[in-house]
């Protein structure tokens, strides 16, 4: 009897012992993606185009900062992007590269496919996936251009930033699959005419600001969507970032029962968009999107307002340190 557990025992032993080798092993795979022929230039209208991007509607600079100055430069302060950010979930520590053209600890030494190929498909330079943070896959060729050129055009900035690590938990993510690059949904548009339509709304809401990341219910060990977009209901469990707070989105759908802004007209909404933060520790940047111009938070409110309306009521979005979360 005694042997037969012995065999049992040594055999999940060594069944563990090959599971936690194939983890291992398995998370450090490297991903091939194809390098868009996308570069950068020295054109002005670009240039601030990109630096309108980074520091307004598609907030790089909320991320790409060292954390003491991310408040700052959310009320409008302007440093180059020399990375910083760290973010603690389940599946490991994210740190925010240093976006300078430093040689050294910057993008100095990538190539501008290397970081179009990055923003497009998910894949860093050196063959990793990015953990998806960044839904930027089907912007236009030419904000990316636009990007690439802002980039380049950054003062150069020493600072070295650890490399993205991940638990074990994550590991397991990455060696089974669950953690793949997104590669775009469709051939993004070469450009993308900017007026204050639904179409370009849609383009800002889902491909440049992401509100669709956070208004969405997801999955959040892979990020899947789990109903209705921007019907709200995502979770932010409390961090260093929101001082022990927790949040979860409003549904921004215009249901007129449960939708938050469904009795807003369009002025009382770039209005909220303009005053820019109002609880601290909102993960929400309000402080980049009150930077956006008319026109474009115009396209934003069209294109909301056109949604199918989804009931789903959110009773509550703030919730104090401490205070029980709702299932
Ligand atoms: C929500 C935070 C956040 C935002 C917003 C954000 N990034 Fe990132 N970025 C990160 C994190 C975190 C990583 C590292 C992820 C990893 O290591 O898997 C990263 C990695 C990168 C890389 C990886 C380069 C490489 O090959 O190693 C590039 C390029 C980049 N970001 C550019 C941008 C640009 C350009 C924007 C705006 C258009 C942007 N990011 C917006 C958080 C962000
Ligand atoms: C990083 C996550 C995140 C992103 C991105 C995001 N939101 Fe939010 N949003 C939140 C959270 C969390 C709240 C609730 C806390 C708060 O009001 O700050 C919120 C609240 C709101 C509210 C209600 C404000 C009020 O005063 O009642 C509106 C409207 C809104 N978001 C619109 C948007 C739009 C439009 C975008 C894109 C341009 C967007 N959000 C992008 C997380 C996000």
């Amino acid at each position: 009897m005694k042997s037969v557990f012995k065999i049992i025992a040594v055999t999940l032993g060594v069944l563990l012992v090959v599971l936690v080798i194939y983890i291992f092993l398995g998370s450090g795979k490297t991903f091939d993606a194809p390098y868009p022929d996308l570069s950068a230039s020295k054109d002005s209208a670009l240039i601030a185009r990109g630096k309108y991007l980074a520091f307004g509607p598609a907030h790089c600079a909320s991320c790409h900062m060292p954390m003491d100055k991310i408040m700052e430069v959310e009320q409008g302060a302007e440093f180059p992007m020399s990375g910083g950010w760290e973010f603690k979930i389940p599946p490991g520590t994210l740190h925010a590269p240093n976006l300078t053209p430093h040689k050294e600890t910057g993008i100095g030494n990538y190539t501008d496919q290397e970081l179009a190929r990055a923003l497009r498909h998910s894949v860093k330079r050196n063959g990793k996936v990015l953990f998806p943070v960044m839904p930027f896959q089907e912007m236009s060729d030419e904000d990316i251009r636009a990007i690439l050129s802002y980039l380049r055009s950054q003062e150069p900035v020493s600072n070295e930033v650890e490399e993205t690590s991940y638990s074990f938990l994550g590991r397991a993510l990455l060696a089974f699959g669950l953690l793949q690059p997104q590669a775009p949904k469709y051939t993004p548009p070469a450009a993308i005419k900017i007026d204050s339509t639904a179409t370009y709304g849609e383009y800002v809401a889902k491909n440049v600001a992401n509100c669709v990341g956070c208004h969405t219910p997801r999955d959040l060990m892979t990020g899947a969507n789990i109903g209705p977009e921007f019907s709200g209901g995502f979770l932010f469990t409390p961090d260093e970032f929101s001082k022990g707070y927790a949040f979860i989105s409003p549904n921004l759908t215009p249901d007129k029962a449960t939708g938050v802004m469904a009795n807003w007209d369009e002025e009382t909404f770039i209005n909220r968009m303009r005053y820019g933060r109002v609880l601290e520790g909102s993960h929400m940047p309000w402080g980049f999107y009150s930077r956006m111009t008319d026109i474009e938070l115009k396209a934003v409110y069209r294109y909301l307002s056109q949604l199918d309306p989804v009931e789903n009521k959110i009773e509550k979005t703030v919730f104090a340190p401490g205070e029980a979360l709702p299932e």
